[in-house]
């Protein structure tokens, strides 16, 4: 049997975005723990290769300007709206991965640090913590700000921020059975 605590926390497990977040800041302890539980994700060959870079404080200042330059397209209404979303979460954690294209197919490393991803999601669960994985295009051209080299990339952001209430998202999932076919 698996324990029913572990079910309760997998399948509460919800994103929350920016909107719903009061703007207060997250201690840094409680971060180190998230990015803990993120470390003990498994990796083929043990390569464990996710890393994050971290913006807290002004930090994120400097990463939504950046942000702006690269998107010279951007109306005035998104970069409105991106600069709320911004000052309501408190850290917004960049998810890297380093490629080791010799000895892994890309899809192994891209997925172990889906894995850490969702460790430090799950990690939210039962708190008045609340995050969400963001991956918009613009990722792909942030390398030289990141400072990542030709093998890392980054596969997008993690927004996180401290909720008041969290109200449970009704996302309908799609019935398991579908998705099953048995070999018995
Ligand atoms: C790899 C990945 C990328 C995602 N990218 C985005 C995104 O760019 N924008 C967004 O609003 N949600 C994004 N999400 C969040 C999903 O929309 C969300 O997980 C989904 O709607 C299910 O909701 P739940 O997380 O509350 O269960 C992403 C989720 C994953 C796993």
């Amino acid at each position: 049997m698996i324990k029913k605590e572990i079910s309760k926390i997998i399948q509460g497990r919800n994103s929350f975005y920016p909107r719903e977040f009061n703007g207060k800041v997250i201690g840094e302890d409680v971060i180190i723990q998230l990015l803990k539980n993120a470390n003990f994700a498994p990796s083929h060959k043990m390569t464990q290769p996710w890393f994050f870079k971290i913006f807290c404080g002004d930090s994120k200042k400097i990463l939504i300007d950046e942000i702006i330059r690269l998107n010279p397209n951007f109306s005035k209404e998104k970069i409105e709206k991106l600069k709320v979303n911004y000052d309501k979460s408190s850290h917004i954690i960049c998810i890297c991965v380093k490629l080791n294209k010799d000895i892994l197919p890309e899809w192994e490393e891209i997925a172990a640090t889906a894995m850490a991803v969702q460790n430090l999601w799950i990690s939210c669960v039962d708190s008045k913590i609340g995050g969400y994985w963001s991956t918009p295009k613009y990722c792909s051209k942030m390398k030289d700000f990141l400072c990542l080299n030709s093998e890392e990339k980054c596969l997008g952001f993690f927004y996180l921020g401290c909720i008041d209430h969290k109200n449970p998202r009704n996302i309908k999932r799609k019935n398991i059975n579908e998705k099953i076919e048995w070999h018995r």
